[in-house]
């Protein structure tokens, strides 16, 4: 992280949870995934620790072995355009994919989120790794791993040149001379390429942030390649710092290689935070968080990067099986980690899918040791700040209360907000209409 930059943080806002036994912890709101004051208070929690962003993660395939969560929950932009009236700062981060959505839609649900939120939208983009998405979808196949990259960025090029339909003094709104908008500031993107064929101009005009910041989280080469071309943030899991500084190096040589200033593209790994008064409080509220979990849905947690894969047909307490390229065309970098950590360590089916299942992370302790380590992390060169995942239910207002405290006296976090956009938070220009600048540049 550049010398004097502060440490970012988002939110993920996951109901219930991401496990399949999350929703038994003695302290979890079992509705919480369609539940809407539940959403409020964790988004308010957040705000409440100056937080960069609340972010909502989705998919669109679920079946009946699927986790709660997953079952039954909230859109995304549904659900931020409702805690965008209960909120002022926080920035606001939905998923949506690309390989089931029209651009034309996705850039206006956007640009209505941002100018509801006076500039705090954010988007997720994804390409979605589970095949049977295609089912829901009136498509015959689910497009291959390459092909879904290709599609992300035609789409996110007919997005961005969407939102700038409208330059940011277009509407007049002049009664006396009866002139709404001015002609020449309205223009026609007229895209047809491979994927997307879209007239335009949009129906919205850009917020004051511009354009909704763009967020992504691809590990594979392909992904790594789109998300340091067009990621302002980048969300990624890692199991230790050494390989957070290694991806951390890599993805930011690469930002610099695509033309851009490195420091523009935040790289934000996800923890899970568990935290005690004492070491040994901590680890109880982990040992709690395994004891929820059986051998029979850790192995169905384990299916999911690999495109909910039936593990069950191996035997538990042998090596981890050989898989060949399975998963390729699925989560590609998350399982392509699997393999290779069972094979390194030498597991067995049922250390893997426990380990899986219940990751214990470097973020587990007292809140000393966990802004320590947090600063160790942003100081070496390791991550720009952290998107706080799903953990134990009251793990966010612990993180809020305890640890950043501890941040804000080290002078490394934010004690007040400086801005009130999404884009201000990061430390992100905004961007010139292409438009505008085109007329500059012609003039
Ligand atoms: C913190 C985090 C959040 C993610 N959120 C989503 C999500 O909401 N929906 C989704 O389909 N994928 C999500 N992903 C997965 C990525 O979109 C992507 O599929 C994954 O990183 C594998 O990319 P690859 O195929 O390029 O290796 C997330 C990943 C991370 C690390």
């Amino acid at each position: 992280m550049a010398k004097g930059k502060k440490i970012k943080l988002g939110a993920m806002i996951h109901g219930v949870g991401g496990g399949w036994e999350d929703w038994k912890h003695p302290d979890a709101i079992t509705d919480a995934s369609t539940n809407f004051q539940f959403y409020k208070h964790q988004a308010q929690t957040a705000e409440a620790g100056k937080f960069d962003f609340a972010f909502i993660a989705d998919s669109v395939h679920i079946t009946e072995k699927s986790s709660p969560h997953y079952l039954n929950r909230f859109e995304p932009l549904t659900i931020l355009s409702a805690l965008a009236a209960v909120t002022k700062r926080i920035g606001l981060v939905a998923t949506v994919t690309v390989s089931y959505s029209e651009p034309f839609t996705v850039a206006r649900q956007f640009a209505s989120l941002d100018l509801i939120s006076k500039g705090r939208a954010g988007w997720n983009v994804v390409t979605s790794w589970l095949s049977g998405s295609a089912n829901n979808y009136s498509k015959d196949e689910h497009p291959p791993h390459e092909k879904r990259y290709r599609i992300a960025q035609e789409h996110v090029d007919v997005v961005k040149g969407l939102w700038d339909s409208w330059e940011d003094d277009a509407f007049t709104r002049n009664k006396e001379t009866g002139q709404f908008f001015d002609p020449a500031k309205l223009h026609t993107l007229n895209h047809k390429g491979e994927f997307f064929s879209v007239q335009g101009p949009l129906n919205i005009a850009r917020s004051k942030q511009g354009q909704p910041v763009i967020f992504q989280a691809g590990t594979s080469e392909d992904g790594r390649n789109f998300a340091s071309k067009n990621a302002d943030a980048i969300f990624v899991g890692h199991e230790n710092i050494e390989e957070a500084k290694t991806y951390y190096a890599d993805i930011k040589r690469r930002a610099a290689s695509f033309g851009r200033n490195p420091d523009d593209v935040s790289i934000l790994p996800g923890i899970r935070p568990i935290i005690g008064r004492t070491e040994e409080e901590a680890e109880r509220k982990y040992l709690e968080t395994v004891n929820l979990v059986s051998i029979d849905k850790a192995i169905i947690a384990l299916g999911r990067p690999f495109n909910d894969f039936d593990f069950s047909v191996y035997p538990l307490d042998e090596p981890f099986p050989d898989l060949g390229d399975l998963g390729a065309n699925s989560q590609q970098g998350g399982s392509a980690k699997i393999k290779r950590l069972a094979k390194e360590h030498n597991l067995t089916l049922r250390q893997v899918a426990l380990r899986f299942a219940t990751p214990k992370g470097n973020f587990v302790g007292t809140p000393e040791k966990i802004a320590d380590t947090i600063q160790q992390w942003v100081e070496e060169g390791a991550s720009d700040g952290f998107i706080i995942g799903v953990g134990i239910p009251g793990a966010l207002q612990d993180f809020v209360e305890l640890v950043v405290p501890i941040l804000q006296e080290r002078g490394l976090y934010r004690t007040e907000y400086e801005h009130d956009t999404l884009r201000g938070h990061l430390g992100l220009e905004v961007p010139v209409n292409r438009n505008s600048k085109a007329k500059v540049l012609n003039s």
